[in-house]
């Protein structure tokens, strides 16, 4: 029989450079349902990939010196370390900058273009370029833009429209009429009232103000513009408009677009009007996720406020971090991470509940058996609760799973070995131990515990991905013996007996966690410090790279002479500034005030030559106009310096 298909998507990650646990989010929770749904015997396409194009990557790179590409392709690199050490099980990894995907969206572009979904018109709106957004002037908050508060700029420029109106009614109708489409169900009154029923506007797809990015194929002064290029990853992932179409043939509708709940509008309004327009059949689901809070505040770069995965994954294990994710963040909600629930959870779940368990096991087979696990003999009331809990946890976990309900999910299986902790009070091993009558059930708990012990692991593998193979060696259990999948799960009962257990090492050593808070907190500290510096690196190179390049005739435009200082004295009640009388060349010396009396006396300024503006428009200072400005250099700790010819020439001559 041929396999149900399961196709399942990240979003294509920014390359913003700093990974932190919040952006491993998706990826974790989508690795856990494609394992999961792989083990139900579905043949899975789970795809993942970076989102590559845009003006903010490449002030980025420029700002680091490095060509656009180059400068990527270090940052993928890294994000794919990442996913390999978080043990994401992705079947491809697509770049916007594939010439696949290029080629590709050129020809979307086309298409849509001959049918008359995308028209040539001019676009005004203000725009921040650090968010690459667009904003209406109502949208904006005190003039700046809603997202980031910084500075914006009014831009018009000729670009191409996608018709997004022409669609409104059908994706009124999709979000209203398919209730799977759009989860979890909070998000479809979400996008009803506040976006699809007050009017859905043209969409600009194409810019002319940078250059990096896929080229309008008829039009090559335009780059297509962030969401036809990006959202059309999910079809040319898988070849559509390219000259091998089977993997879309085979995959295409996505059975589940996972993302966090900042870009569902994107995702569940444009995503399906562009399939519409393109005749295609529209995704499955689409769901958006919370956003995982550290401290309870959001994870950012420049508040330095992020945790590394790196660093987590190192010091504790990855099935430390998965775990946490999968269990901690509650179905569509914000989640929060904490350095002390993060390290009590691995503490109390992992090393005791399931840590604790195994070993316990382990080493009572290997006294009271020679580590052979026993045949059991018969069962009673106490074992039968133990064995129902354990047979109905995958139609339980299962049900959780097409929820997408991780955290309940785990709760179930948690349950189990909570349970079996249990049993081993209830059947004091220690004591059957005694006599031969106890030995003889002794044999029955043993089997029970190790039975309890592998359906667990079972069911455990799409969550943690290392664990369950080390118990799984602890039991004596081999990858061919038809004891690892789903399809064992059915019926407590597997023939593990006369398997050779192996106690070997603990799964999870317990930690002390006031000692290793310690250990984070400084961590963190020196994270917050090494982005303040950086925000402050950044910012400058910003200034510098935002002024726009100047012709010969701009620099014309300002008047430099060489001033001699003749007189100079403090400004009254202005700590900072000094006034000063400048022979620039002409009939009178001009009057300058600059803020300068931090670094210079006035006995300092009499006689020193400076470069003055002279066609600075004057201006008032604490009352006195000042006729021109006095360049200064100042570096990035403040400190200030006067700019001055280097040998004595001619008060009034030209700079320049
Ligand atoms: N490039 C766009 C997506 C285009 S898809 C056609 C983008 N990229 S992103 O790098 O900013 O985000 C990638 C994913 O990481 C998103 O699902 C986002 O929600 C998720 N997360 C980033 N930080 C997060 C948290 N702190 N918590 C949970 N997930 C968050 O958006």
């Amino acid at each position: 029989m041929e396999k149900k298909k399961f196709y399942i998507t990240t979003p294509i990650y920014y390359p913003s450079g700093k990974w932190h646990i919040g952006t491993c989010y998706t990826t974790i929770i989508c690795d856990a349902l494609a394992r999961y749904k792989r083990m139900q015997g579905y043949d899975v396409f789970y795809l993942t990939g970076t989102d590559e194009h845009g003006q903010k990557i490449q002030k980025v790179a420029s700002a680091c010196g490095v060509p656009v590409k180059q400068y990527i392709d270090g940052v993928v690199n890294e994000l794919k370390k990442l996913w390999d050490l978080l043990d994401i099980s992705y079947d491809k990894f697509i770049r916007t900058t594939d010439e696949y995907h290029e080629r590709a969206v050129q020809k979307i572009f086309q298409k849509l273009y001959d049918k008359g979904d995308i028209y040539k018109s001019a676009y005004e709106g203000w725009y921040c370029t650090p968010c690459e957004a667009f904003w209406t002037k109502t949208q904006l908050v005190d003039g700046k833009c809603p997202d980031c508060g910084r500075e914006v700029e009014l831009t018009k420029e000729e670009s191409y429209f996608f018709k997004l109106s022409k669609y409104q009614d059908r994706i009124q109708k999709l979000i209203e009429d398919d209730k799977e489409f759009l989860q979890p169900i909070t998000r479809q009154n979400e996008m009803l009232n506040n976006f699809i029923k007050p009017g859905l506007q043209d969409l600009c797809v194409s810019r002319t103000s940078f250059d990096w990015g896929i080229k309008v194929p008829f039009d090559s002064k335009h780059v297509v513009y962030v969401w036809i290029d990006a959202l059309t990853n999910y079809i040319t992932a898988l070849g559509y408009g390219g000259d091998d179409e089977e993997l879309f043939k085979k995959y295409w509708p996505a059975d589940v677009h996972m993302m966090g709940k900042e870009i569902i509008r994107f995702h569940s309004i444009i995503w399906p009007a562009i399939l519409m327009a393109l005749d295609l059949p529209l995704p499955k689901k689409v769901y958006g996720h919370g956003w995982l809070m550290f401290n309870n505040d959001k994870m950012s770069k420049s508040k330095g406020n992020i945790v590394d995965p790196f660093i987590l994954c190192e010091r504790y294990g990855v099935d430390a971090l998965r775990y946490y994710m999968l269990r901690e963040v509650p179905f569509g909600q914000d989640g929060n991470f904490t350095n002390e629930i993060f390290l009590k959870l691995r503490n109390s779940d992992l090393a005791n509940d399931l840590g604790n368990l195994v070993s316990r096991v382990t080493a009572m087979v290997a006294q009271y058996f020679d580590g052979v696990i026993p045949e059991p003999i018969d069962c009673n009331d106490v074992d039968k609760d133990l064995i129902a809990m354990a047979e109905k946890m995958y139609p339980t976990v299962t049900a959780y799973m097409d929820e997408m309900r991780a955290p309940e999910a785990l709760d179930t299986i948690f349950k189990v070995i909570q349970r079996a902790n249990k049993y081993i009070d209830e059947c004091t091993p220690w004591i059957l131990a005694k006599s031969e009558e106890g030995r003889q059930r002794l044999k029955t708990v043993l089997y029970n515990l190790c039975e309890a012990i592998r359906m667990t692991s079972v069911i455990l593998q799409p969550f943690l991905t290392q664990t369950p193979a080390k118990i799984f060696e602890k039991l004596g259990i081999k990858a061919d013996m038809g004891l690892t999948g789903f399809d064992s799960l059915q019926k407590f009962g597997a023939k593990i007996y006369g398997l050779k257990v192996d106690k070997g090492e603990q799964l999870f050593q317990r930690i002390d966690i006031a000692k290793e808070l310690k250990v984070m907190d400084e961590i963190l500290e020196q994270e917050i410090k090494k982005a303040k510096e950086q925000k402050k690196e950044k910012e400058k190179v910003e200034n510098v790279v935002t002024l726009q390049q100047i012709g010969i005739e701009d620099f014309a435009k300002i008047e430099l002479k060489v001033g001699t200082v003749l007189e100079c004295k403090k400004v009254e009640k202005a700590d900072k500034l000094l006034c000063s009388q400048i022979d620039v060349g002409e009939s009178n010396p001009r009057t300058i005030v600059s803020g300068i009396a931090k670094y210079y006396t006035p006995e300092d300024m009499v006689g020193k030559q400076v470069i003055v503006v002279t066609n600075l428009k004057p201006a008032k200072l604490r009352g006195i106009e000042s006729q021109g400005m006095v360049l200064c250099a100042e570096d990035e700790n403040g400190d200030l310096a006067l700019i001055a010819p280097i040998k004595s020439v001619k008060s009034g001559s030209i700079v320049g």
